[in-house]
């Protein structure tokens, strides 16, 4: 540390900086006063700037992987004893993957205490949903619309990861996906550009805090910038071809809403996007999101997707990938090894300009900065306090919290849920059911294995039942190891007449269903969405005995679940939820919590609909009541709906809208109200939605767009006015061009509990 400061002092100093006047001169540490303004930052910056060579300026720009996981192929090129070597040139400004103080402290002393500038390194890992203790994957927590939940199990996260020597998240994902065959819809916010948006920002927010510098809080990421969630045919890292109305108006609105949350960087994509990969794309990363969008953190690449650029048919080569990153304004390159071995020459052959080196290694020293690592780079490395702050009890309640919150009651016939709480004899069934991994979901590279609750730990907190486990089948065989491809049970029906033995004599069977925790997440695209293996036969098997099935499902994405909501009674999604799943989902069944997710995503009846999602287009021939000829837009074998509509969910009390009522106040200015009657016998939350319809417009507008939401406690039989206001943000969209405009016209107002919902009224503008 004494060597740093003093390291730190001298830079300052011979430059004739104004920093010298933060020498503590009665000690030989230096006291850094904290950052109190961006000007000071930004001198700072500019005075370190001016010390580095070429090199360590593009050292800055050089990202490693950890010595230990693994969260993308190695690179042909990469070796450990280079990694070092780099170290200790000052050639590397970040690595990813390292975590725990004693791993960080042992690889930032390199960077701090053996190079010639002693710049520290940020320390990047994808702090997904959490760190050791798991929220719910990210999908799920958006099925709570609770913004103020949502932020606080991000604080969460960024508390016990920076506690772990991490002080950067590659985390918001915020791409927007209409296609649930694509795995990485479970790290995302789902297929709506508003709700995504507010959720973008509520995550920022909640891992940056409002000081970056503070030891509990974490840089964000926004990524992947842009499109990454459109993949042709929902397979992982496929071509994107979007146009430009979807790309302003669905795809960049939740990145907007990050930098309005002051997020400090942004990552780029595996994809191409119109014949051009996100990473060499300039018009991307510096006409929009630099110059147009006015972001001033920095660009990570994805990982290795520099050298992919090769691959896409983009560059001839990996120094013709370096040259076009870094030209494209792609600021740091994550473990393709080509920015260190390249950009040098590139930029004495006149092939990069040195200005924009520069511009990129001023962005990573600004956000390092920010972070506070020139104060102390070993702020984040407190062995005591890694030891107290990971796994707190805090962190498990908040964990339950959300998890309670994110889980969607998709039926409940007869009012089969809650289940009464004596007297009840109750068949478990499902390898899900005791399973302690698979609710961790995916991206859990921290959280240890079996340490999550199990649903059959849940339920047996409640005694008062009998209650008799039978695992029926395994969904998955072997190990469900992060980078392994997974095994799925599809033969072994071995345990079947156990099973069904349980089920016969049961009052209630509540079965979980769905899929292993790894069945989702990066690279794990299925174009079967039904359950795997053999669980709809262990289903069908078991309804033949006893039809008063409780369907508990875990999974990462959207199903297709049509002869469940034909056969059953009692459907409750509870996705992966994490550390908590087990006693959040008893506490639903048992009716402790009432309910109140609704789906983030439709839920179609079918792949064959997929992409599907509730704010599409019109067409010239939409959908007909009772069509007369055969030349409408639908399909010949299922209805165009999906089976769950986007903002569908149930509670165990019932909610009624009545006196809805939309005035033009001004130009472009609406107030809306509705009354929210809870009807039913239980206290309820509902989220109360409001669509809007723009009858025509210059660039056609969805059929619904939703803008405006609101979570509304009620007691039984208490009613409430709910009042929103939609302004020019809300009744505007983006044209061809990239402007923001308005246009007056007739529009619809929709108000209600999903996206289906028919109480309208009109409005002109
Ligand atoms: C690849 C993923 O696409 C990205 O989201 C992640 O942050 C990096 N790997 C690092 O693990």
């Amino acid at each position: 540390m004494i060597k740093y400061s003093l390291k730190i002092v001298l830079i300052f100093c011979l430059f004739g900086m104004h920093s010298c006047e933060i020498i503590d001169s009665t000690t030989t540490n230096v006291n850094l006063s904290p950052i109190t303004s961006v000007e000071h930052v930004e001198q700072k910056v500019s005075a370190l700037l001016k010390q580095m060579t070429l090199e360590e300026k593009i050292g800055q720009m050089n990202q490693y992987n950890g010595f230990w996981d693994l969260t993308g192929p190695a690179p042909s090129s990469g070796n450990a004893a280079k990694k070092y070597d780099h170290l200790r040139k000052g050639y590397v400004g970040s690595m990813l993957n390292l975590r725990g103080v004693e791993n960080v402290r042992k690889i930032q002393k390199i960077a701090v205490e053996e190079t010639r500038l002693g710049i520290p390194l940020i320390i990047g890992f994808d702090v997904i949903h959490g760190y050791e203790t798991l929220s719910p994957i990210p999908l799920a927590e958006s099925a709570s619309w609770d913004l103020e939940a949502i932020k606080k199990s991000a604080e969460v996260a960024a508390e016990e990861a920076a506690a772990a020597g991490i002080n950067w998240t590659f985390a918001p994902m915020v791409d927007i996906s209409r296609d649930a065959r694509w795995g990485r819809v479970m790290e995302g916010a789902g297929e709506d550009p508003y709700l995504g948006s507010k959720i973008a920002f509520a995550r920022v927010q909640g891992f940056q805090g409002s000081d970056l510098s503070k030891h509990t809080t974490l840089a964000a990421c926004a990524k992947h910038f842009a499109a990454y969630g459109f993949p042709e045919s929902g397979r992982e890292y496929n071509t994107v071809d979007v146009g430009t109305s979807t790309l302003n108006n669905i795809v960049f609105p939740p990145f907007q809403a990050t930098i309005d949350a002051g997020v400090r960087t942004f990552m780029n994509a595996f994809n191409e996007l119109n014949g051009i990969p996100a990473t060499g794309n300039t018009n991307l990363q510096r006409t929009i999101l630099k110059d147009k969008w006015k972001f001033d953190g920095f660009v990570v690449s994805d990982w290795g997707s520099i050298e992919e650029m090769v691959t896409h048919g983009h560059a001839k080569d990996g120094k013709h990938a370096a040259q076009i990153a870094a030209n494209a304004g792609s600021d740091m390159d994550m473990e393709s090894y080509l920015y260190v071995n390249e950009l040098a020459a590139l930029v004495r052959e006149g092939k990069v300009k040195e200005a924009y080196i520069d511009d990129a290694a001023k962005r990573i020293l600004r956000v390092k900065f920010e972070l506070g690592l020139f104060d102390d780079p070993y702020k984040y490395c407190d062995e005591q306090r890694e030891k107290e702050v990971i796994g707190q009890p805090a962190f498990h309640e908040a964990a339950l919290d959300m998890a309670k919150k994110s889980i969607v009651l998709l039926k409940n016939e007869n009012q089969l849920l809650p289940l009464k709480k004596q007297g009840q004899k109750i068949a478990l069934i499902g390898a899900l059911a005791s399973d302690k991994t698979s609710p961790l979901g995916s991206w859990r590279i921290a959280a240890k294995d079996n340490t999550a609750v199990s649903v059959l730990e849940g339920m047996q907190a409640y005694t008062g039942n009998q209650l008799t486990y039978a695992k029926g089948a395994d969904v998955s065989l072997g190990q469900t190891k992060f980078i392994d491809e997974l095994k799925i049970n599809t033969t072994d029906r071995s345990e079947f007449p156990q099973a069904i033995a349980v089920a016969k004599t049961a009052d209630v069977v509540v079965m979980v269903l769905g899929e292993v925790g790894y069945q989702s997440g990066e690279a794990r695209s299925r174009t079967d969405l039904g359950l795997p293996g053999v669980q709809q036969d262990l289903l069908e098997a078991i309804y033949k005995v006893n039809k008063n099935i409780v369907l508990v499902l875990n999974n990462g994405r959207p199903l297709v679940l049509n002869w469940h909501q034909e056969h059953l009674p009692a459907i409750v999604e509870a996705w992966q939820l994490g550390t908590q799943s087990g006693n959040a989902i008893a506490k639903v069944l048992y009716g402790d919590y009432n309910p109140s997710g609704k789906l983030p995503m439709s839920f179609p009846r079918a792949v064959g609909q997929v992409p599907i999602y509730y704010n599409y287009k019109n067409t010239g021939r939409p959908l007909m009541p009772t069509p007369s000829t055969v030349f409408w837009s639908h399909y010949q074998d299922v209805e165009n709906t999906p089976l769950y509509p986007f903002g569908y969910g149930l509670s165990y009390t019932t909610f009624e809208y009545s006196a809805l009522q939309a005035k033009v106040v001004s130009d472009y200015e609406v107030n809306v109200s509705v009354t929210l009657k809870n009807t039913g016998k239980f206290t309820g939350k509902e989220v109360v939605q409001l669509y809007i319809k723009d009858h025509y417009a210059s660039v056609t507008r969805p059929v619904r767009e939703l803008k405006g939401f609101e979570l509304v406690s009620l007691e039984a039989n208490e009613s409430k006015k709910i009042e929103f206001t939609l302004s020019e943000k809300e009744l505007g969209f983006y044209d061809n061009e990239g402007n923001f405009i308005v246009e007056p016209g007739d529009f619809s107002i929709f108000v209600g509990g999903d996206s289906n919902t028919t109480l309208q009224s009109k409005i002109t503008l």
